[in-house]
């Protein structure tokens, strides 16, 4: 298991992950690869995106690290950084997205964040329990979702 910064040739296997996920029902937004170039690979706010390949090449998750710019869609701090975490449901609970987030950390630092929202769904009680145990800590709460925060000191 490899972890590195994510390319555009990754796209279509970032797909998969995402389509992995629907077909598990832990997932129903868009999972097209035209979704991953424009949401994550190609977004002029994209920090970085970290993959982690398999020993065969294939990609069983990814973790994207986005700037929340002015009037961003997830209705950010302007300035902070934004998580995403996607790992394939054929490789959940084997510490991918741990090691993930300790790279994703090395590279909120570099980039100068001082804090990263993770947005996620009330009802999604692996990402809820994931991002606790990052240390992220709950800041806000609407009718669908919890938003935390981490500080990086
Ligand atoms: C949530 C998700 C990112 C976790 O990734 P992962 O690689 O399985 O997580 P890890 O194996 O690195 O787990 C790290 C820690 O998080 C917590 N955790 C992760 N999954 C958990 C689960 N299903 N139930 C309870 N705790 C969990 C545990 O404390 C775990 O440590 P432990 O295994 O030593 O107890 C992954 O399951 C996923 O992609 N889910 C679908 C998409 C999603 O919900 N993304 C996040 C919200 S947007």
């Amino acid at each position: 298991m490899l972890i590195r910064p994510a390319t555009h040739s990754d796209a279509e296997g970032m797909s998969l992950v995402l389509k992995q996920l629907v077909a598990a029902q832990k997932r129903s937004a868009p999972s097209d690869i035209g979704f991953i170039q424009e949401r994550y690979l190609d977004n002029p706010a994209l920090i970085k995106c970290m993959v982690a390949v398999n020993d065969d090449g294939t990609i069983s998750g990814f973790q994207v690290l986005l700037l929340a710019t002015e009037n961003n869609i997830y209705n950010v701090t302007f300035g902070w950084g934004v998580i995403g975490t996607h790992i394939s449901p054929a490789a959940a609970r084997l510490g991918i997205g741990k090691a993930m987030f300790a790279k994703t950390q090395e590279n909120a630092r570099a980039f100068g964040l001082t804090h990263i929202d993770a947005s996620i769904g009330k009802g999604n009680s692996a990402g809820l329990a994931y991002y606790d145990a990052m240390g992220f800590k709950t800041y806000r709460t609407s009718d669908a979702i919890v938003s935390k925060v981490f500080r990086i000191l």
